[in-house]
């Protein structure tokens, strides 16, 4: 059955987060955060000295830990065993290991079933990662992938670093950006890939706002009244 979800999906740095959550407001839908959830597993099995290569160890995290995403104004935050774990997600070093966690078919089993399950609670949803139109949400009304210039990604990431005091070069984030590109879309389970159905949008010359209202456009003419 159809439902009121509009996906968001595309490789690192097309803007996806920021699109998601001002949209998620205009509409007054909730903002579902994926990648946030891979991340933080990531983060907490690195914390526990977890094998990231051991697909039952992580698996097990789920048993023996509490995860929680909150909305806080603009910030998810991230609660992992009530310890704020927001900031921590976002570092280089968990970055460059989320891919271990994102290619464990039972692990992506047990993540889509927590996101199908978060949705079923709202009647409104925006939800943005690499599988939303294509595994987690398949008969979602509105379904778009976000794509830019690996360039412009690189120059998004820096900017995005350079906030919480990190300077990186923008080569080394260009390769990084590459590297992630490559495992996302060659992973044999829920690989990065735009749903047949879903409109692809370039946001290479694209502020945030001319996306946002791109979306609202494309929405609003196949919407049958909903908004
Ligand atoms: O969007 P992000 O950079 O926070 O995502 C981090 C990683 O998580 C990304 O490289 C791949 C993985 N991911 C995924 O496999 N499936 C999703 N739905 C969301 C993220």
């Amino acid at each position: 059955m159809e439902s009121w979800v509009i996906t968001i999906d595309g490789p690192a740095g097309a803007g996806k987060s920021t699109v998601a959550r001002m949209l998620a407001e205009r509409l007054g839908a909730v903002f579902l955060d994926t990648g946030a959830m891979y991340r933080a597993l990531t983060a907490a099995a690195m914390d526990k000295g977890v094998n990231l290569e051991d697909a039952e160890a992580l698996l097990k995290i789920f048993e023996t830990t509490r995860f929680q995403f909150e909305h806080d104004g603009q910030v998810l935050r991230v609660l992992v065993d009530g310890k704020d774990y927001t900031q921590r997600i976002r570092l280089p070093e968990v970055t460059e290991k989320v891919r271990y966690a994102a290619c464990q078919p039972a692990v992506r089993r047990r993540l889509v079933q927590m996101q199908q399950d978060f949705a079923r609670q709202f009647p409104k949803v925006v939800t943005e990662g690499r599988d939303q139109g294509t595994v987690v949400f398949p008969n979602a009304r509105w379904k778009f992938f976000l794509e830019a210039d690996v360039m412009e990604r690189a120059r998004r990431r820096q900017k995005d670093l350079a906030q919480s005091g990190l300077v990186v070069g923008l080569d080394e984030l260009r390769e990084q950006i590459e590297s992630r590109d490559a495992s996302d879309r060659n992973r044999t389970v829920g690989p990065l890939t735009p749903a047949p159905d879903a409109v692809v949008v370039d946001t290479t010359s694209l502020t945030v706002q001319q996306v946002v209202e791109t979306i609202l456009r494309t929405i609003g003419k196949n919407a049958d009244g909903g908004i």
